[in-house]
């Protein structure tokens, strides 16, 4: 029997998502996204072009087709209340409702959330109402701060003392964001993503992957979406321990199973995002969808059929035995426009050269005329697959390199050497 699926959102992990999802010969995809993703275009029977958040119209489009379920790439959807009208008419959706998607939407809940019901690994923090409420405490804290607006930024909206600003930085900058605002202490230690398919009651952990949020090499420059990422074959970290893993497991499981208990149950891709301190992990946020570029890491990496994934989250039915990743190490290498994030130089043609094993994802990118034109973001990515992280980063980087136009990438990503300066930091640490 045909299974209709709708895809929502069009980068790079939504062109991963798509590609998983083409492997079953008895699936019909449909897409909607705010710009033609070219992968995304090519795998789907029908698409709408839409802006992400018009959750009647996508809602509309997904009745007329009759979907049986859809999955969705991007928080804002989610924000917007994309699963609560989807499944107000009977459509099973991978990604959560509105109130469940506050664990990313809204920071303030989050940390409440977390301390309220004794969840390991809550930073210190404050949330306030009220500007200069926070420039006071900023002003009297004696150590070091991240100030945050309390809603979605796309990963630039954070402010690090010590790091992006000093004390007066951070002053000025709490004083520039409207609404609310969360002040926590400033985390020190190397960051990992957890990924976990969720059904609601069930929580099955994917490869840790680490991402690159700086936009130059070094880890200098402005933060950007995340620049690249890479995962090892034995789905760890080599400055992650066991002990750290099964930690920030057990944290994400607490979080499922409070969800729940307060009437919120979790159904879909649950993001942690940890920082490995001296005590261990300690949570910097979680999101309610895959990581873009993490979703590309732990997707190549997929053995098992991702439909039938997708339906046990809906069902309520999932098990460790319905997912298993291939054993391999994978790096992926982000290419973004020259300038990007600050000044990107957009509608420049990109040209390939040959890209060997590599697999290519779109992201940001127009295709014009059979010219592929850079945007605003990220433009396309590459991921390399190999038995060993060395092997997979002479994949990607061979590939990225061969991309001509105005784009640049980060050589650095899923090397020895910047391996060994994480599993330096650590120990310097620990
Ligand atoms: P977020 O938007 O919360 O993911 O934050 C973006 C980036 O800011 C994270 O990937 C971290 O590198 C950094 N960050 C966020 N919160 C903290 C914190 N409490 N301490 C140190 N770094 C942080
Ligand atoms: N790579 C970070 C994110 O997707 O939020």
């Amino acid at each position: 029997m045909t299974l209709k699926i709708l895809v929502v959102g069009g980068g790079g992990r939504e062109h991963a998502i798509a590609s998983v999802l083409s492997r079953n010969s008895e699936v019909e995809l449909y897409s909607v996204m705010a710009k033609k993703n070219p992968g995304v275009w090519s795998v789907s029977k029908r698409v709408l072009v839409e802006n992400e958040t018009n959750v009647k119209r996508i809602a509309d489009f997904a009745s007329d087709i009759g979907v049986q379920c859809a999955i969705i790439g991007p928080e804002a959807p989610l924000q917007a209340g994309i699963a609560d009208e989807l499944e107000s008419r009977g459509i099973a959706c991978v990604g959560p409702t509105r109130e469940a998607a506050r664990l990313e939407t809204d920071k303030g809940f989050c940390r409440m959330m977390m301390d309220r019901h004794g969840i390991a690994g809550c930073p210190k923090y404050r949330v306030f109402h009220d500007q200069e409420d926070a420039v006071l405490f900023i002003s009297q804290y004696p150590g070091e701060l991240a100030i945050k607006p309390v809603g979605l930024t796309g990963g630039k909206g954070v402010r690090i003392m010590g790091e992006h600003v000093d004390r007066n930085g951070a002053i000025d900058y709490a004083k520039q964001l409207a609404g609310q605002v969360v002040v926590e202490e400033r985390l020190i230690g190397e960051e990992f993503t957890l990924q976990a398919f969720v059904d609601g009651t069930h929580l099955i952990p994917m490869p840790l992957v680490q991402d690159h949020k700086r936009a130059f090499e070094g880890d200098q420059g402005p933060n950007t979406g995340g620049m690249g990422s890479y995962s090892m074959p034995d789905h760890s970290l080599p400055f992650v321990s066991h002990n750290d893993r099964e930690k920030a497991l057990r944290i994400m499981k607490d979080v499922v199973a409070v969800m729940a208990k307060i009437g919120q149950p979790y159904r879909g891709i649950l993001y942690g995002q940890f920082m490995n301190t001296q005590n261990g992990p300690m949570v910097i946020e979680f999101n309610a969808r895959f990581g873009d570029p993490e979703a590309m890491n732990v997707l190549s990496l997929l053995e098992s059929d991702m439909t039938e994934i997708i339906i046990r989250i809906t069902e309520g039915t999932l098990s460790q035995g319905s997912v298993k990743f291939s054993k391999e190490a994978t790096v992926c290498k982000y290419l973004v426009p020259e300038g990007y994030p600050d000044t990107p130089r957009t509608g420049r043609p990109l040209t390939f050269g040959d890209y060997g094993k590599a697999l290519l994802f779109y992201a940001n990118v127009e295709l014009n005329n059979g010219e592929l034109l850079t945007q605003s973001s990220r433009a396309i990515a590459f991921v390399g697959r190999a038995d060993t992280l060395a092997e997979a980063e002479k994949i990607a980087e061979s590939a990225a390199s061969s991309v001509g136009g105005d784009v640049s990438h980060r050589r650095d990503i899923g090397t020895e050497a910047l391996l060994q300066k994480r599993i330096e930091h650590m120990k310097e640490i620990r």
